[in-house]
């Protein structure tokens, strides 16, 4: 009863503050981040024993909010997500799993890449301040000034994100393609197909050289 009232209070703080309320099975479950380190040794050869990734394809997972890892996990799983990589991996996961390694990868340090080249300024420029003319919001007002994003929200951490994979899940956003078609996508998912439609391959390239400097 007690954590049935407790859902029922943050549900609507939730509400309150306009935030998405949908819950995952696995948001509910207390994730064990010593459990998730052990359990992460398989994620390691990909994602780094940092959660740092040397592969500018896959992405870095260190610090990266509990509540989308385990968003992104669960739609790994079923496979509404599409990532061959990526599928199989999950697949193995238990709700408690996800639940784990969620807390794990949450508390570990970002350690990112430098900006190069001159493309990052106007990145940063869309970044901050979206381009009212083509209708691009500001990045920042989701994804926050330093691109931290917002656990509770489900909106995720993009500062010092491996490059191609920006660049990749941009392009996915714009095709619609990340997600399988006819098996729903996460509440978030509708706020990035507006976003990326609307942007250029210049725009996607100096965003990309922004994000993996961001700090
Ligand atoms: C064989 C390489 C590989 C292994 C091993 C692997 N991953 Fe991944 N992972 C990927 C790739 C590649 C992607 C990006 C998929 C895409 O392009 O959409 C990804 C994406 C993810 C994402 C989504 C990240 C985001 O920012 O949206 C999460 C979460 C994740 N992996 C967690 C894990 C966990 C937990 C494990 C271990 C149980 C694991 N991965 C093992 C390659 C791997
Ligand atoms: C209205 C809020 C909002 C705005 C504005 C927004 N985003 Fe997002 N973004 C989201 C949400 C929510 C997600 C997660 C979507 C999902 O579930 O797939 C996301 C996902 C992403 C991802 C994928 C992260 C990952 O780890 O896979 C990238 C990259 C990204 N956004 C970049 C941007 C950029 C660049 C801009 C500005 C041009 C932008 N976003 C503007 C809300 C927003």
């Amino acid at each position: 009863m007690k954590s049935r009232l407790v859902t029922a209070v943050l549900a609507t703080a939730l509400i309150t503050l306009g935030l998405p309320t949908t819950t995952l099975a696995a948001d509910a479950l207390v994730g064990n981040a010593d459990a998730g380190a052990a359990k992460a040794a398989v994620c390691a050869a990909c994602h780094g024993a940092t959660g740092n990734s040397v592969n500018p394809e896959w992405p870095n997972l260190a610090g990266q909010h509990r509540e989308y890892i385990v968003e992104q996990l669960t739609a790994l799983k079923s496979g509404m997500r599409i990532a061959p990589l990526m599928n199989p991996m999950a697949a193995a996961l238990s709700e408690q799993d996800m639940a784990d390694l969620a807390a794990h990868f949450s508390k570990q340090v970002l350690v990112g890449l430098e900006t190069s080249g001159d493309a990052w300024k106007a990145g940063e420029k869309l970044y901050r301040g979206g381009d009212a003319a083509r209708g691009i919001p500001a990045c920042a007002a989701c994804h926050g000034p330093e691109g931290r994003g917002n656990g509770p929200a489900r909106w995720p951490q993009v500062r010092a994100q491996q490059p191609a994979y920006v660049t990749a899940q941009l392009q996915h956003y714009a095709a619609k393609s990340r997600y399988q078609t006819g098996k729903g996508v996460p509440a978030g998912a509708e706020l990035m197909y507006d976003v990326a439609k609307r942007l250029t391959d210049d725009d996607i390239k100096a965003l990309t050289a922004y994000l993996q400097g961001l700090r």
